[in-house]
């Protein structure tokens, strides 16, 4: 089943978005032969930007703009709210453009992540979304979305269509840690919760690269995590670009995402940059940080 079928059951404007995104990760593919050298920029978060991330942004917010749909959109490369004024349609739309951009050179898995408010408010809190979605460009290109009906992923075949492979995916209860972050940064609750895990016989599996890392927990099951550490209390990942709609996604297929100590959806946005440590798997590890957060005997 082709994605645009599938999305029939989504409502229009989510839908039309959602197909928007799909449409433009196909040239996204492309662009990694074209586009891969480091640009002389440096994004909001201090990061030097690779042309990559400024070209496939661009790319998404031009495409939103045109579709009339989209009144917002607030995206990981770009310092403000992006608005829409002259458009018609009042929905918002938050976009990590390119995931994971230190794997580009090694040539692993990276992604593109997006999520969808019905309500034009881009700095609103993650239980208020209504659909997320990312591509995964691995050896195959993959796309997983959640409109609150379940979490499915498509792929691109031949023909350059994205269709169905997996339908209403649910989280195994499996035993796969990804861990960011330098382990002599650790706090000490997230060290114990690290130790606990190995001595569970967790095995670790860490790409540097948050969609693929975190396809891998939707796959195997797990936890993926990147904490507070001594040197940046608030973690390393972004509360509107990553957090969210990957958190998103994770409840709807029966797992949690968690900061800690507080489900991630319920954290309100101090501003475009927040940042959040992050817990995303399943029910129990997620169980076990926060008995750790909390000071609970485990
Ligand atoms: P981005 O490429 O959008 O800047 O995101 C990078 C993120 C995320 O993909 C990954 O989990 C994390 O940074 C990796 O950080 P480390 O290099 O510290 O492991
Ligand atoms: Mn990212
Ligand atoms: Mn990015």
């Amino acid at each position: 089943m082709k994605l645009s079928e599938h999305l029939k059951e989504v409502d229009g404007s989510i839908a039309e978005i959602i197909l928007l995104v799909a449409d433009r990760a196909r040239e996204i593919k492309k662009a990694f032969l074209t586009h891969n050298f480091n640009s002389n920029t440096k994004n909001m978060f201090g990061e030097r930007q690779l042309e990559l991330d400024k070209w496939a942004d661009k790319l998404l917010i031009d495409a939103l703009r045109r579709s009339k749909l989209v009144r917002a959109v607030a995206s990981e490369e770009q310092s403000s709210i992006v608005e829409i004024v002259k458009s018609k349609g009042e929905l918002g739309v938050v976009l990590d453009p390119l995931d994971g951009v230190s794997s580009v050179a090694t040539n692993l898995s990276v992604g593109t992540i997006a999520g969808i408010f019905n309500e034009g408010n881009v700095l609103e809190k993650g239980n208020k979304m209504d659909a997320a979605m990312y591509i995964l460009y691995g050896p195959l290109t993959t796309l997983v979305y959640s409109a609150k009906q379940g979490v499915h992923e498509f792929v691109l075949n031949h023909d350059n269509e994205f269709v169905l492979r997996k339908e209403n995916i649910t989280l195994p209860e499996g035993n796969i840690y990804s861990p960011g972050g330098l382990a002599i940064d650790y706090v000490d609750e997230h060290r114990q919760f690290i130790s606990q895990l190995e001595s569970e016989g967790y095995k670790l599996r860490y790409s540097g690269s948050f969609t693929a890392d975190f396809q891998q927990i939707l796959t195997y099951g797990g936890v993926f995590s990147y904490p507070s550490l001594k040197e940046k209390p608030d973690g390393k990942l972004r509360l509107l670009f990553e957090a969210n709609p990957m958190s998103f996604i994770i409840e709807q297929a029966g797992g949690r995402g968690s900061d800690g100590v507080q489900r991630i959806l319920d954290i309100a946005p101090k501003a475009i940059d927040h940042r959040v440590p992050l817990y995303i798997g399943g029910n129990k590890p997620i169980e076990l940080v926060e008995h750790f957060f909390r000071g609970d005997v485990v």
